[in-house]
């Protein structure tokens, strides 16, 4: 990989500091580089430039090399000049005047409704308007009003009145998700955000407008008047819903989910998720969910004590002539390394498989070989995405498998990314990705330059196709927990069978999660919800996502870590192994078979779920 160049520094002047930062740095970033804030809403590190909102404007005067301007200058559109001087509020009574005659021009049209606002305690203006406003307004005429709010999807709602027109949402749509559905109508004092008619604002991405709308003006229909920001306690997490790893902050009260908004992460996700990870929120702690084990009694289930469930399940387990575990793949790295261990020591099977199919009979072999405990460094990331030359795609649709990699390679379009898609037909996402469709590897021509991107849905033939090529490539699954389990070894070794073959074969089972049918012999199933029970002998409740901390790794094979909410009433699936896998270890006398010994996770009647 070439070397890059030391970027070329400009020194300038801020508030009478000398600061030299890279030839092309806006002004308002160069001021934040020696921690003066300047106040902004338009302006987003990760947006093109604007100036729409002047919130921003400091005094450059002329410090006698001719680069002063006579009136007050937008610092997010300025870039640095040599020797330029710089002003902000902190240093200029014409800066400071001028911003305070900005944030009194946009109250007068935005309500002050912020106690019923959604962005009240988190909201820029409101802060700014404390910080960089003028303690009375002058204003007492009628403010604008709308229709409120309008739907602009089933999750978006829009209260235009408090827009303040900086266009964030409008630009993010348009430039980081590639849906421009919405924009800025009208002109004047009746500008205001719009979607088209007949064409809604379709994204697996829109969530985020929500997150830097820098007013109320866009809230999430399913957080609107749910909590306020103060009474919340944010975790931050990964999420569980693809492989890309997002960062997430994740923001309860008492340990119930309220929300959960994108992390920030440079490496992975930027400042940005999907709607999925944004909007789909993992049951916890404090939700309705059967949390008492189930035993098989007569065809029917009924409820059991752990120790009883426990018992059975190593009674039924000591029984089978053969043995095999299916963790399922969404497990964190730290379930399925004790599903690993349960199966290689306890059971001392070779039949583990994570995957709930077989995409060919091959496909195993080949993860083992070319995915497993492949290091960060060794891998392709993220940032080489969006330099890379050329990226072909195989059996892999990015918006739909890892949203987050279509960000990435939307965004490497601007620099230069050339797309190839070994696909049949087009789509919406290629086209978007300006993608040239190629029928064959071949017709891709993947050379040194290119990065191939292979989707779950890969056949193991053109894996190796690729594995043997000149490219460099990544093999992107669609569950969260896949990397990790392949890591751990939750793949049938040598005279194992695959979970086809075990689904299919009269064993006793041990099954991580919902995403298997039931096998046909004895089947212990440890798992979150309820609705799955009904295949099982013996059903094992174990703690959400949201109840336990650990480990995610992506498809870069990047550790992402799981942040605890709140401990919730029973286990993590890693305990209710190492307890059955006691048990099976223990000489087989009644009083093990009775589950002597083993914790009853059950709560006291009253007891209070800690968070
Ligand atoms: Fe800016 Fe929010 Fe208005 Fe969009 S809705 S232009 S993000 S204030
Ligand atoms: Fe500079 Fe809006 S932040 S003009």
């Amino acid at each position: 990989m070439s070397e890059t160049a030391p970027a070329e520094l400009v020194t300038l002047t801020i508030d009478g500091i000398e600061v030299s930062v890279p030839k092309g740095t806006t002004v308002i970033r160069a001021a934040e580089s020696i921690g003066i804030a300047i106040p902004r809403f338009c302006d987003h590190p990760l947006l093109a430039p604007r100036g729409s909102c002047r919130m921003c404007l400091v005094e450059i005067p002329d410090a006698g090399n001719g680069r002063g301007f006579p009136a007050p200058q937008t610092s997010c559109t300025m870039a640095v000049a040599p020797g330029m001087v710089v002003q902000t509020q902190l240093t200029s009574p014409k800066a400071k005047a001028a911003q305070e005659g900005i944030m009194e021009l946009l109250l007068i049209n935005h309500p002050l409704d912020c106690p019923i606002c959604d962005k009240g305690g988190e909201c820029p203006l409101q802060n700014q308007a404390m910080s960089a406003g003028r303690a009375e307004s002058r204003f007492d005429g009628v403010k604008r009003r709308y229709e409120k709010p309008v739907k602009i999807t089933d999750r978006l709602l829009l209260d235009r009145e408090r827009c303040v027109l900086c266009a964030r949402c409008t630009r993010f749509a348009e430039e980081i998700a590639g849906d421009p559905f919405i924009s800025l109508a009208e002109r004047g004092a009746y500008q205001q955000v719009g979607s088209y008619p007949g064409e809604p604002f379709d994204s697996v991405f829109s969530g985020n407008v929500v997150q830097i709308c820098p007013v109320g003006a866009f809230t999430a229909a399913d957080y609107r008047f749910n909590a306020r920001p103060f009474d919340l306690v944010s975790v931050d997490t990964t999420c569980e819903q693809c492989a890309a790893g997002c960062s997430l902050r994740a923001d309860h009260r008492h340990g119930s989910l309220r929300r959960r908004l994108a992390g920030v992460n440079p490496e992975v996700n930027e400042e940005w998720n999907c709607d999925r990870g944004r909007f789909h929120l993992p049951l916890g702690a404090t939700d309705d969910r059967p949390l008492t084990p189930l035993l098989k009694d007569g065809g029917a289930m009924r409820e059991a004590s752990w120790p009883e469930a426990l018992a059975a399940a190593a009674a039924g387990l000591r029984k089978a002539l053969k043995t095999g575990v299916l963790p399922g793949p969404r497990q964190t790295a730290e379930n399925a390394a004790a599903f690993a261990a349960f199966a290689r020591d306890t059971l001392g099977t070779p039949s583990i498989d994570y995957r709930v199919r077989v995409k060919d009979e091959n496909q195993a072999a080949f993860l083992l070989e070319q995915v497993k405990g492949k290091a960060l460094a060794e891998s392709v990331q993220y940032r080489d995405l969006e330099n890379a030359a050329k990226v072909v795609l195989v059996d892999f649709d990015p918006e739909a498998d890892a949203p987050i990699v279509f960000l990435r390679l939307f965004k490497g379009l601007r620099k230069g990314l050339k797309v190839v898609a070994v696909a049949a037909e087009p789509s919406r996402t290629l086209a978007k990705l300006k993608a040239e469709l190629v029928e064959t590897l071949e017709d891709a021509a993947l050379d040194e330059n290119t990065i191939v991107l292979a989707g779950e849905r890969c056949a193991s033939e053109t894996l190796r196709q690729i594995a043997t090529s000149p490219a460099r490539w990544a093999w992107i699954p669609n569950d969260v927990g896949a990397i990790g389990a392949i890591d751990a070894g939750c793949l049938p070794g040598e005279g194992g069978l695959d979970v086809e073959r075990m689904l299919n074969a009269s064993m006793a089972l041990v099954v991580g999660d919902d995403a298997v049918e039931a096998g046909m012999g004895f089947t212990v199933r440890l798992s979150d919800l309820g609705d799955d029970a009904a295949g099982a002998d013996v059903w094992l409740p174990v703690a959400t996502v949201t109840e336990q901390s650990g480990t995610f790794l992506n498809w870069e094979h990047r550790r992402g870590s799981v942040g605890l909410i709140a401990k919730g009433r029973v286990p993590a699936a890693a305990e209710v192994l190492a307890h059955l896998a006691g048990l099976l270890a223990a000489p087989e006398t009644a009083g093990s078979e009775a589950g002597e010994g083993i914790p009853d996770f059950e709560p006291a009647e009253g007891e209070e779920v800690s968070a």
